[in-house]
Formats: C-alpha cells, structure tokens, sequence
C-alpha cells in the first residue's frame, strides 16, 4: 500500500514537471533571434521605443506577451500604431528565443 502512495506521488510529481516544461514552445531559435535583430531591435533600440531585448524581460513576462498567438504583443503595438509583420511561426519561434534568452534564464541574451 505504502508503495503504491509513493508510486501515485511519483506519477504526479514527474507529469506535473512536464507541464511546466511544455511552457516554451518547440520553435527555431535562430530564426527567432533573427526576427528580434531584424525586425524588434529596428525600433526597441532606445530611439523609436524603449530598448528591448529578451534579457529584460523574465520567462513568465515573455510568455504572457506571446501567448495565445501573441495577442497581447499585436494589443500593445496595435495602441502604439505599428502593424507587425509576423505568422504563427514567427510568433513560436520569437517565443523560444525569448525563452532561452530571457532574464532568468541561464544565458540572458541582450541580442548585441
Ligand atoms: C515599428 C516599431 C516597432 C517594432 C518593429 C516593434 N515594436 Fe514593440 N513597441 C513599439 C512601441 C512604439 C511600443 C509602445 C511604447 C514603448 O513601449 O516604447 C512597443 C511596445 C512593446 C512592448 C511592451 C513594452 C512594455 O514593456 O510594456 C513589447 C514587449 C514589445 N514592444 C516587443 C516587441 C517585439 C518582441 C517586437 C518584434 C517582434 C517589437 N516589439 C517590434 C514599437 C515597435
């Protein structure tokens, strides 16, 4: 019996970790990189909008701009009056370099 309780914890614990684990979506680093030196850094680089790069935002902050298909990133840039250019790909792709690169991941990309 005692096992059993021990084993039931152990499923949990385990599927409970890969919840948190699927938080970043399975994207192209590199290609997000390359949207976020092209396109994002061409205006958050201090002059045009505030500077920007994933190291200034956490994993949890990142995540809910780009949820959801990014719905609240076009939201903000929607009031801003900028249209931007990016499909659902883009989107996943931007997310997984933000997540590697977010402030408290274990490498902070500041994209310079
Ligand atoms: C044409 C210019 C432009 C481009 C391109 C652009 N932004 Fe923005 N962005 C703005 C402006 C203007 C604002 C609102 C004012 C501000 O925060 O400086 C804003 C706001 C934001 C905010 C909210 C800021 C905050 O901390 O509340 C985030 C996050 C953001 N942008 C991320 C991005 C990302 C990621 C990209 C690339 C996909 C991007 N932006 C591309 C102009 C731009």
């Amino acid at each position: 019996m005692k096992k059993l309780v021990i084993l039931a914890c152990a499923i949990f614990l385990v599927s409970s970790l890969s919840v948190l684990a699927l938080d970043r979506k399975k994207g192209d680093i590199k290609h997000g990189k390359q949207i976020f030196k092209e396109q994002c850094k061409a205006c958050h680089n201090g002059k045009k909008a505030k500077k920007l790069t994933p190291a200034h935002k956490t994993r949890a902050q990142w995540k809910r701009y780009l949820k959801d298909n990014g719905k609240k990133l076009f939201r903000k840039h929607n009031k801003a009056n900028v249209k931007l250019n990016l499909n659902e790909k883009d989107i996943n792709d931007l997310w997984s370099f933000c997540y590697v690169g977010a402030l408290d991941s274990e490498k902070p990309q500041t994209c310079d």
